[in-house]
């Protein structure tokens, strides 16, 4: 009774009409279907963009907002519940702009330079030893993107030397004079970001090139070389890449956004239709496509897999809001989808892809949490974060989804989605996302045992968290029910329910 009881309540929460219910089946083989889901496709980007950095995140250490050298307690204890096994960071665009010598020393003699990309002056309050301080604080590795467009590769590799060497060499003395007597541990290093574009608007040959003298100047112990890849659909550019500059980096890069257009506008982030909903929910989809598309590419030139790729810019891009910094935009039960979505299929292609981050971690596009002065919000994004933790290095196994499609104007989706997976101490996680705005799903599965979990729902598809209403989109207990043949779950319409089977 307990358990009927829960997804009737569940359903009433959603708002649902009386609606014909979506059964599906799903159908878990105990093998498992790829290498471990990396930590790191649970991973972030922060860019100095808008009140990504700035405001959102760093307030400074004189701030009446409560902080830690400087970082605000109140986003950073958040982000530590999720935990961040990884943070990129200074960009982006701002990154093939950005000296680094800019942001080391005396914080007051630090010069002040125009954001190019981005708008207003950037005091370089937070340089090299802030973010790390940052990193630090959260327990995540760092990916330092490197400026390969505009500094020459002396400044980049001097960087990493600054940053990383033991020696009593110049620059690493010069770090201890600033306060970090320890080398810092870093693991990974970009070469430039989206080096077609703002990174330099480079020719495929030509960057190649330029990845290759790059890189041939950055050596420490076991780091990761990142080259700069595609985010434009350009095979031939990751052709390109691959075969003339692939043995001189451990990982590749793709960025894809969600970016739902009519005409050569941006969607709105909230107050939109059904329709748009299914556009944007198959525009996130498409990632998948597009992993596929690289993957094989690199396959030829890569066949045992030895470059990883990185999605390591992902996220919902909608129309800015009015009178906010650059790039700020509400996050909604939407978004939630749209990361759930992502996270399943970064789980199905676990053999290349090794890194995913989300685009941005405060205030920028996707983010993770809004802030205004002392206020912060936490997303449904964030929720989303939470609810897949227990997938942090977990296995995927084989799973067969029979689900009706669903259309809603000329798009057609999915009606459910799924990933499943072996968790380290032998339980069965099993994500369900049903992408219908309007029909519950009920899916029968072949699991047996108890699984109990969490879900993310909402009465409105557009529903979303603000600083007077912080809990209109919270998780909420789930448990599934047993059925004749296995474990059944009933899922409300536009709701995302995870699970752990034991
Ligand atoms: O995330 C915002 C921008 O999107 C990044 O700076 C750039 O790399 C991409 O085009």
């Amino acid at each position: 009774m307990k358990l009927l009881m829960t997804a009737a309540l569940a359903l009433a929460a959603a708002g649902a009409a009386p609606a014909q219910t979506i059964e599906a089946r799903l159908t878990v083989a105990q093998e498992a279907a790829g290498p471990r889901i990396e930590p790191t496709v649970y991973g972030h980007f922060v860019e100095h963009l808008g009140s990504g950095v700035y405001g959102g995140l760093w307030v400074g250490p004189e701030s009446d907002i409560p902080n830690t050298r400087g970082w605000r307690n109140d986003v950073v204890q958040s982000l530590r519940r999720i935990g961040v096994p990884v943070m990129r960071w200074p960009g982006g665009c701002f990154a093939d702009d950005y000296d680094w010598r800019d942001g080391i020393g005396d914080p007051a003699q630090r010069p002040k330079r125009p954001n190019r990309w981005w708008g207003g002056v950037d005091t370089n309050r937070v340089g090299t030893h802030e973010f790390m301080d940052l990193a630090e604080q959260l327990g995540s590795e760092a990916y330092i993107a490197g400026n390969m467009g505009s500094m020459p590769p002396r400044a980049m590799s001097q960087w990493l030397e600054y940053m990383t060497a033991d020696s009593n060499s110049t620059l690493a003395d010069e770090r201890r004079r600033n306060g970090r007597d320890k080398p810092w541990k870093l693991k990974y290093f970009g070469v430039g970001n989206e080096s077609w574009g703002c990174g330099g608007n480079m020719r495929a040959e030509f960057q190649a090139d330029m990845h290759k003298r790059y890189a041939t100047f950055l050596s420490a112990p076991d780091l990761v070389r990142v080259a700069s890849g595609d985010g434009q659909g350009d095979d031939r550019l990751v052709d390109v890449l691959m075969e003339r500059a692939g043995w001189q980096m451990e990982a590749f890069t793709l960025h894809y956004y969600t970016m739902p257009m009519e005409g050569q506008k941006k969607l709105p982030a909230l107050g939109f239709d059904t329709v748009a909903w299914a556009k944007t929910l198959k525009n996130a989809l498409g990632i998948e496509d597009r992993i596929v598309a690289v993957s094989r590419i690199m396959d030829k030139h890569d066949a045992a897999k030895r470059v990883a790729l990185y999605v390591d810019e992902w996220g919902t891009w909608f129309e800015g809001e009015p009178g906010k910094s650059a790039l700020y935009q509400q996050s909604s039960l939407r978004d939630a989808m749209v990361a759930a979505l992502s996270f399943n299929v970064f789980h199905r292609h676990t053999d290349r892809v090794k890194m995913a981050n989300i685009a941005q971690m405060v205030n920028v596009l996707q983010a993770l949490a809004l802030t205004d002065g002392p206020r912060m919000v936490l997303t449904p994004t964030y929720h989303v974060f939470d609810l897949y933790q227990p997938f942090k290095g977990a296995t995927p196994l084989a799973a067969k989804l029979d689900a009706p499609r669903w259309r809603s104007g000329d798009v057609e989706l999915p009606s459910v989605e799924t990933s499943v997976a072996r968790a380290a101490d032998g339980s069965t996680l099993l994500a369900l996302v049903n992408l219908d705005p309007a029909r519950p799903a009920r899916v029968a599965t072949n699991l047996k045992g108890q699984a109990s979990g969490r879900m993310l729902t909402a009465a409105t598809m557009d529903a979303h968290n603000t600083f007077a209403q912080p809990r209109a989109v919270v998780p909420a207990p789930y448990t599934a029910r047993a059925g004749a043949q296995g474990l059944v779950l009933d899922v409300p319409p536009k709701t995302i329910v995870v699970v752990s089977v034991r």
